[in-house]
């Protein structure tokens, strides 16, 4: 296990009814507040009444910066750095799903960002500087930016998507209530999910030795979301199978079982580019990607770990080491597949198979995968995989 730093300060108001804390907890970073949300999920579940429920019993300014889509632009960014500095914010809402709370988190740090916010905030990647306090309601499981310092952002035009990480990007309070996540439809939920499980494989498969604490954790993760997904999908306001989703997702990606590994994701590099590309759904991608990714790299090396995965996570009785890893690969293609998610490009409308070149090269050029993945991945590595979906 490698050294590592583990300091994650977001206090997680995690519960139903618990929104009458929001008072408070905004009060002590001030009045004013901007208010983010997407396209509108939150005024057709009633959340935002409820919100403003609270706004108005607190005498809290509220600005608003409505329609974030999902895949957040730098042009919305750039909107929300004005009304902060118009309106004197003293602290950023996002009430919605990653995509929301990694636009805030852009927005919260870019107004201390002078010049070219893809310039001097995106493309450097690592965020050193201050940012407003952010607090969270999250809305769905799926991307752990509820409790890490991680946004995400892209420019269409240039046609990238980028990651930028910074200690001042962690929220500092997160409101968790499984009921707002009864609304999100069958498509988000498993595409929430299969983010979920993606960040737990992404730091599963890796190569540094002697992490059974996080190996052991992210088994854990994984089974429990294999076990209510379905659930969700079946029944949307079952309020266990929602509530294990919710925490399955943050503890995910808030460093519990990334820490002490070291090495870089290859799933999400690639799908990063499918959507800087084809503006496609975060975890519809990983769904495609990761078992073909997996097939791509089977070999000696690491079989012993995919057998494991299999036997651990799929209940593969089979003894043969390769055929037990291959068989654990199926099983996740096929439970993919099960959940209503759409397992092949053309699926999602991708047919133009003439920009997987150049999605590759960029894969390659914006990550380390080439150097530093579970297994190095070149640019006909992952053209390859790109094929294969
Ligand atoms: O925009 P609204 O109307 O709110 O609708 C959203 C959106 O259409 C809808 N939705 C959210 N909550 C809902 C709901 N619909 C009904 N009821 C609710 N309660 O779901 C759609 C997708 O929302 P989005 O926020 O885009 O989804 P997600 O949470 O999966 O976020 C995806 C983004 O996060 C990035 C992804 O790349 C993508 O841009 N990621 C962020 C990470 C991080 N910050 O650590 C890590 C991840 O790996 C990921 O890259
Ligand atoms: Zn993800």
């Amino acid at each position: 296990m490698e050294n590592f730093d583990f300091h994650v300060t977001t206090d997680i108001r995690f519960g139903k009814d618990r929104l009458d804390e929001l008072p408070q907890v905004l009060n002590a970073f001030g009045k004013n507040v901007l208010l983010v949300y997407g396209g509108g999920s939150i005024k057709k579940s009633g959340l935002y009444d409820k919100l403003y429920e609270q706004f108005n019993r607190n005498d809290n300014n509220i600005v608003e910066l409505a329609g974030v889509d999902p895949n957040p632009r730098i042009e919305t960014v750039q909107q929300g750095v004005q009304l902060c500095k118009q309106n004197a914010i003293d602290v950023v809402l996002p009430v919605g799903g990653g995509s929301v709370i990694d636009c805030s988190k852009a927005i919260a740090a870019s107004v201390f960002v002078s010049g070219d916010l893809w310039e001097n905030f995106v493309l450097p990647k690592n965020y050193t500087g201050p940012a407003l306090p952010i607090v969270t309601v999250l809305t769905l499981a799926a991307t752990g930016s509820e409790m890490n310092g991680t946004c995400v952002i892209s420019n269409m035009d240039a046609q990238i998507k980028l990651g930028v990480h910074g200690e001042s990007l962690l929220p500092k309070v997160s409101f968790l209530d499984p009921t707002n996540t009864f609304s999100v439809n069958s498509y988000q939920t498993a595409a929430g999910s299969a983010d979920i499980l993606s960040h737990l494989m992404e730091n599963y498969f890796n190569a540094t030795p002697g992490t059974e604490v996080q190996d052991e954790i992210a088994e854990g993760l994984m089974k429990t979301v294999i076990k209510y997904l379905p659930i969700a999908l079946e029944k949307p306001d079952d309020y266990t199978a929602r509530a294990n989703l919710m925490w399955a997702s943050t503890l995910a990606l808030n460093g519990l079982i990334g820490k002490g590994k070291k090495g870089s994701w290859s799933c999400h590099a690639m799908e990063h580019e499918l959507s800087a590309f084809y503006d496609i759904t975060h975890g519809v991608g990983l769904a495609m990607i990761t078992p073909r990714w997996m097939a791509h790299i089977l070999d000696e090396d690491t079989i012993p770990k995919f057998q494991r995965f299999a036997q651990e996570i799929w209940d593969v009785e089979e003894e043969e080491p390769k055929r037990a890893a291959e068989v654990g690969i199926q099983k996740l293609y096929e439970f993919f597949a099960s959940c209503g998610i759409p397992m092949t490009l053309p699926e999602v409308g991708i047919q133009r198979e003439e920009n997987f070149e150049e999605m590759a090269q960029c894969a390659v050029a914006h990550s380390s995968i080439s150097n530093q993945g579970f297994v190095p991945l070149h640019e006909e590595d992952v053209a390859s995989i790109y094929r294969a979906c």
